[in-house]
């Protein structure tokens, strides 16, 4: 098993890292919550028929009791009447602050159940057990939890660290090929913005099956290195910041499509190809590596461009008619694996993406 600890004062947590763990979530539950009787499962209606069933019986088996919070599958989820749902329904299982839920699913499902947690009697303990490759590497560390607002993603949310983040490759074998490219946006984010030695292992053999006969390994990279930007900043005012490598122009696409043409995944792909383009344009990256992201999100099935309009960019930098102050801090890349916050001026931005995008 491999082992990282996220130290934030007064409130470590691990990050647990192997095959067959959904098998041992018991025990290892009961070790980071020795105090808890009643755990809440929530997970969703693609994950409850899979996983639900065996984790409870390994929760009860350690001597909680457990019971199932099931929302329908998908990104409508993460609203604020499904978090009223799910706090009714944990209230409903008898949780009191002693216990604790766990977030048995993907981003959505982390989102949700971890909102729900921070918010249910001023805050209950929360457990990470991420079922996507996306989930794993990303969003079930590091606390950021939320749900989504009518104004846009993501704007109702805290911070609330889990417990315990319990991560089983796998239960990776069940994703399609469209999510499981998804969490590789993100694994190929942490090669670009930290992990040069795990990009250049990708460009070597860029296929599922290679990342399947390593993923053990990836997994670890992945989260370590979102670990440390997590120690250093955790509200993130700062370091954490480079984890938006991709996003912000990816939020364009996101924008263009209405969150329903393309997947996250594929948005942060086509940013993080276009960011890379405007690097090396401003002379902050060196020449070709734009060329070597879109070859490799090429490989795994995700598009090194989308296209949108001019206002999908001038809202997702914030200049637009809601958005504050003339300049934004972009995350380019000084080199393969080194990422510099960038701060344009956001009228002088969208010209040069207007020459690089039309
Ligand atoms: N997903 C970006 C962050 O946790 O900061």
């Amino acid at each position: 098993m491999k082992t990282l600890t996220v130290r934030l004062p007064g409130r470590d947590y691990e990050i647990l890292i192997a095959p067959g763990l959904l098998c041992r979530a018991g025990e290892l539950c009961r070790r980071a919550l020795p105090c808890a009787g009643r755990i809440g499962i929530v997970t969703d209606s693609n994950v409850a028929p899979l996983y639900a069933v065996r984790l409870t019986e390994q929760l009860e088996q350690s001597g909680f009791q457990a019971g199932v919070v099931t929302v329908p599958a998908g990104e409508r989820s993460k609203s604020l009447s499904m978090l009223e749902y799910v706090c009714d329904r944990l209230l409903s299982l008898g949780l009191t602050r002693t216990d604790a839920v766990a977030a048995l699913g993907g981003g959505v499902v982390g989102d949700l159940a971890g909102f729900a947690a921070a918010a249910l009697l001023r805050g209950i303990d929360l457990v990470q057990i991420p079922t996507t490759l996306l989930a794993q590497v990303d969003s079930s560390v590091g606390g950021k939890v939320a749900v989504n607002l009518k104004a846009g993603k993501n704007l109702a949310g805290t911070f609330w660290q889990p417990r315990l983040v319990l991560t089983d490759p796998d239960l990776l074998c069940t994703l399609d090929d469209r999510t499981f490219a998804d969490g590789m946006a993100e694994v190929i984010k942490y090669g670009c913005i930290s992990r040069r030695a795990l990009f250049e292992a990708l460009e070597q053999a860029p296929s599922r099956a290679a990342v399947a006969d390593h993923i053990q390994d990836i997994l670890y990279a992945c989260c370590d290195s979102k670990r440390r930007l997590v120690e250093c900043d955790e509200y993130d005012t700062g370091a954490r910041m480079a984890l938006n490598f991709g996003h912000t122009l990816g939020h364009a696409y996101e924008l263009a499509g209405r969150y329903e043409s393309c997947t996250h995944g594929q948005a942060v792909a086509a940013g993080m190809c276009l960011a890379a383009r405007l690097g090396e344009a401003l002379g902050v990256t060196p020449e070709g590596l734009s060329s070597r992201i879109a070859c490799l999100v090429r490989a795994f099935g995700l598009p090194d461009a989308i296209s949108c309009s001019m206002s999908d960019y001038a809202a997702a930098i914030g200049l637009d008619k809601k958005g504050t102050g003339d300049s934004i801090t972009l995350i380019l890349l000084s080199a393969l694996g080194a990422a510099v916050p960038t701060k344009l001026e956001k009228r002088a931005l969208l010209r040069l993406l207007e020459g690089m995008t039309t």
